[in-house]
């Protein structure tokens, strides 16, 4: 298993290509199989999420080529991706691979709304919480889907076709709304989603969706009105910039009182985790290639943060402002309110000498002058990634375990903090 060494306080200097959004890249592709046209992908992430994704589509009858580099194209260029599910071979998503992806679970939309019936295995708890998928179901059912559980599969049929309906869901649901949209592009009828969530991945895949002949008007408010059409189109979309990475690499450089440009990341995707940073003492500054993060020596300032749906501060960006709160000037107090275990991080953070007590959903981390190495390992890609940035600034040498974590959700995570001036490197085997 690959582990990743870094040599911290190292300040990071230079420019960090952001790369296109997994959480954006992983519905899109599953919006791919609403149509028998192909839709073309560009700025896809090279992750191992969506070589997983492709696999899993793949058991369904879905053909993926991915387009050579063209001419001029580094390696940190997105690639482009051609998706035709031309020909659906197989309505059943089985246990051994919606296990490994959550997200996975999502084709039962497409698969229900195209081919009138889906047979998807239940995805189970994950490392960060429980995780049902109850919400997802009863947007089906609202579309006029019979549900059923049969032997950890959740069953749903339609054989005449899904209906427009209501949805209006009790908790705001970033799955529950991709599987409302998905399902009501192709249902007869009209389809009101209330209390929708509004994170920017939502709007991008409402745009191809859009761009495929879907009838979609109001994705990133909490109501979105979804007039159903027959049938769906090829198109070609370009995935939107990760705004999760962007406030990972702010938090990075304000960790290691660097300077750096975070090339084609935009400020209205992470509005209010930049407003934290910028309370913090960050220097934050739209340019025109994306956004520049400057910290100087003087300091961090504590703060104090609850987790919200979009547009408030991000759950997947947590534990990155944890690790970076455990060198400030002062304590922090920092409430989960999405997913009920996403602290498994802390002991971790602890283990490099950072003093952080935790009371049910709410983290209060006391600054500390100093962190220093030590071996490290996390259950879940943003928690593995805050232990990088602690490490960034800790004395002497941390070794990350368990790296996949972060190979799903980080591209060339350790060339782009390389080539800021950051002593990191990945160790094989
Ligand atoms: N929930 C239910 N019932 C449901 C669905 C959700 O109770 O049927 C609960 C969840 O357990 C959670 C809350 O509602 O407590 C929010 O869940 P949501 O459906 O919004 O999250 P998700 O779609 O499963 C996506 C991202 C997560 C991100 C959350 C919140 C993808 C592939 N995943 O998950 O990303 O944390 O939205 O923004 O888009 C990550 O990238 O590391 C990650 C975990």
């Amino acid at each position: 298993m690959d582990r990743i060494r870094i040599v911290g306080r190292r300040p990071l200097q230079g420019t960090i290509r952001i790369s296109g959004a997994k959480n954006a890249t992983l519905p899109l592709m599953i919006a791919s199989m609403l149509t028998d046209q192909t839709l073309i992908l560009d700025n896809v992430p090279r992750l191992a999420d969506v070589n997983l994704l492709q696999r899993i589509l793949g058991n369904h009858g879905v053909d993926i080529m991915v387009s050579g580099k063209r001419p001029g194209e580094t390696a940190l260029d997105g690639q482009t991706l051609h998706i035709s599910a031309a020909n659906i071979v197989d309505t059943t998503a089985p246990y051994e691979l919606v296990s490994k992806m959550r997200a996975s679970f999502w084709v039962i939309a497409p698969l229900v709304a195209r081919m009138g019936e889906a047979r998807v295995s239940m995805p189970g708890g994950c490392a960060i919480g429980t995780r049902p998928v109850d919400l997802l179901i009863l947007a089906l059912e609202r579309l006029g889907a019979q549900i059923e559980i049969d032997g950890g599969y959740v069953v749903a049929r339609a054989p005449n076709g899904l209906k427009g309906g209501e949805i209006s869901f009790p908790k705001v649901t970033v799955s529950g709304t991709h599987t409302a949209l998905m399902a009501a592009a192709l249902a007869d009828g009209e389809t009101l989603i209330e209390n929708a969530a509004r994170e920017p991945e939502i709007a991008d895949v409402a745009e191809c969706l859009n761009k495929m002949g879907a009838r979609i008007v109001g994705a990133g408010t909490e109501r979105i009105v979804v007039t159903g059409v027959p049938k769906l189109n090829g198109a070609r979309h370009r995935v939107l910039p990760d705004r999760i990475e962007t406030g990972t690499y702010a938090m990075a450089v304000a960790m290691t009182s660097g300077d750096v440009v975070l090339e084609g990341a935009r400020p209205e995707l992470l509005q209010a985790a930049l407003d934290v940073l910028g309370e913090a003492g960050v220097g934050i500054a739209k340019t025109n290639e994306g956004i520049r993060v400057t910290k100087n020596g003087t300091g961090i300032a504590p703060v104090e943060i609850t987790t919200q749906p979009f547009p408030g501060f991000p759950t997947d960006l947590q534990a990155q402002l944890m690790a970076l709160m455990t060198r400030a000037n002062g304590t922090s107090h920092i409430t989960e309110t999405i997913f009920e275990n996403r602290f498994m991080h802390v002991q971790e953070l602890v283990r490099l000498g950072a003093h952080i007590h935790l009371d049910g959903e709410k983290a209060t981390i006391e600054g500390v002058e100093k962190l220093k190495g030590a071996p490290v390992m996390a259950t879940d890609l943003r928690a593995s990634v805050s232990l990088v940035i602690a490490a960034l600034a800790a004395e002497g040498v941390t070794m990350v375990n368990r790296v996949y974590h972060l190979d799903r959700g980080f591209e060339r995570l350790e060339d782009k903090l390389s080539g800021c001036g950051a002593a990191i490197e990945r160790i094989s085997g």
